[in-house]
């Protein structure tokens, strides 16, 4: 890409309400799986290198936090755009498309909901919110995250739904109502029930994936809009993908007619080894696994990492390592330098 082009990234991302700017370059080529990166809303406008390799690497992008209710809803009365308009100016710009993330998660939710009390307010209050938000887009986000995270951390018996505002008031019919308000604000878009670990081996991550294969059955069963199932692939890089059982999964949700895509790919190496040329490789082992046992079954639609460099994760506000060494668990280090993880995706997004 030419200097010239940045410099107009950067404008555009400034002044997004205020200027028209011509398109900067062409759709990059098309893959036959998208790849694409979570954004910070204050980095794209403070931080020119990422915008660069933003346009240069990714087709998709998502808000990492801008669409969350904490941001959109400062009040129950008031919708605030700024952070996704922004972010889908960056993205017209640069050839790409924009995935919306998240329309209801027991995160991220502004004080002023916990006073919304009974099933006819709640229901008015998701009414509200997803006709709005969705509707806002209609046309121009083809991908919703409509509900995060819903199965319970540790499922068992009739208690397989994590509690949440939604489910305390509705009851579990609370995840169709969400997906066919969604289906009513936007009928094209790809509407995405958006889960955490069930990718690896073991009892709890297989619990977890029954747990959500049971509610993506139920809906199917109603005739609920249900298209696809989001691997989140925050995986913990010490555990192995549970190769079979993600195929098997992924297999189950295609007889379903239901597809899968990767929405929040990033590996936790806080008990990592400590030297880096070593856990990059554990790493970019980890991610091919993953992509390749779902794709024995059915590609995913898309690839998306939670971020996109070492310098803007989510994963040191927890899992920091014990020897003071920073995480690594993206795609491109602090430096905006290509690490293993980034040649894997690439290579299997190629290759598909
Ligand atoms: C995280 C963001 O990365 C953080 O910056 C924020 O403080 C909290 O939320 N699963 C999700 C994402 O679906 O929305 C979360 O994002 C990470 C876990």
């Amino acid at each position: 890409m030419r200097r010239r082009d940045f410099v107009q990234v950067g404008l555009a991302v400034a002044a997004h309400a205020a200027l028209q700017v011509p398109a900067t370059h062409a759709a990059a080529p098309s893959r036959r799986i998208p790849y694409g990166s979570a954004v910070r809303g204050d980095a794209l406008v403070d931080d020119y290198d990422y915008r660069t390799v933003l346009a240069e690497h990714c087709q998709l992008v998502v808000p990492e936090g801008g669409l969350k209710w904490v941001v959109v809803r400062p009040s129950e009365d008031r919708f605030d755009f700024y952070e996704g308009d922004k972010l889908l100016a960056f993205a017209d710009q640069n050839g790409m498309k924009m995935r919306g993330h998240t329309l209801i998660w027991h995160g991220a939710m502004p004080d002023w909901t916990s006073s919304i009390r009974g099933a006819e307010a709640a229901e008015k209050a998701m009414t509200k919110h997803i006709h709005t938000v969705v509707g806002q887009y209609k046309g121009r986000i083809p991908s919703w995250d409509v509900i995060n995270e819903a199965i319970a951390e540790d499922p068992r018996g009739s208690d397989y739904l994590r509690p949440n505002l939604w489910l305390e008031n509705m009851g579990k019919g609370y995840i169709e109502t969400a997906l066919r308000l969604a289906a009513e604000a936007d009928p094209q878009a790809q509407l995405v029930i958006n889960e955490y670990d069930i990718e690896c081996v073991g009892e709890y991550y297989e619990n977890r994936r029954n747990a959500l294969l049971r509610v993506v059955r139920d809906l199917r069963d109603r005739g609920a809009p249900i298209h696809a199932v989001g691997f989140q692939g925050h995986l913990k890089g010490q555990y192995e993908i549970d190769k079979e059982g993600v195929s098997s999964f992924v297999a189950e949700l295609k007889a379903m007619d239901v597809d899968v895509l990767v929405t929040e790919l990033d590996v936790i190496d806080n008990l990592l080894p400590a030297d880096e040329k070593k856990r990059d490789q554990v790493i970019a082992v980890r991610v091919t696994d993953l992509l390749e046992a779902i794709s024995d079954a059915n590609p995913p639609t898309a690839i998306l990492t939670w971020g996109i460099t070492d310098r803007y994760t989510w994963v040191p506000t927890w899992f920091t390592r014990d020897d003071g060494r920073l995480n690594r668990p993206l795609p491109l280090d602090r430096d905006y330098k290509t690490k293993p993880m980034m040649d894997a995706i690439k290579r299997f997004a190629a290759r598909a």
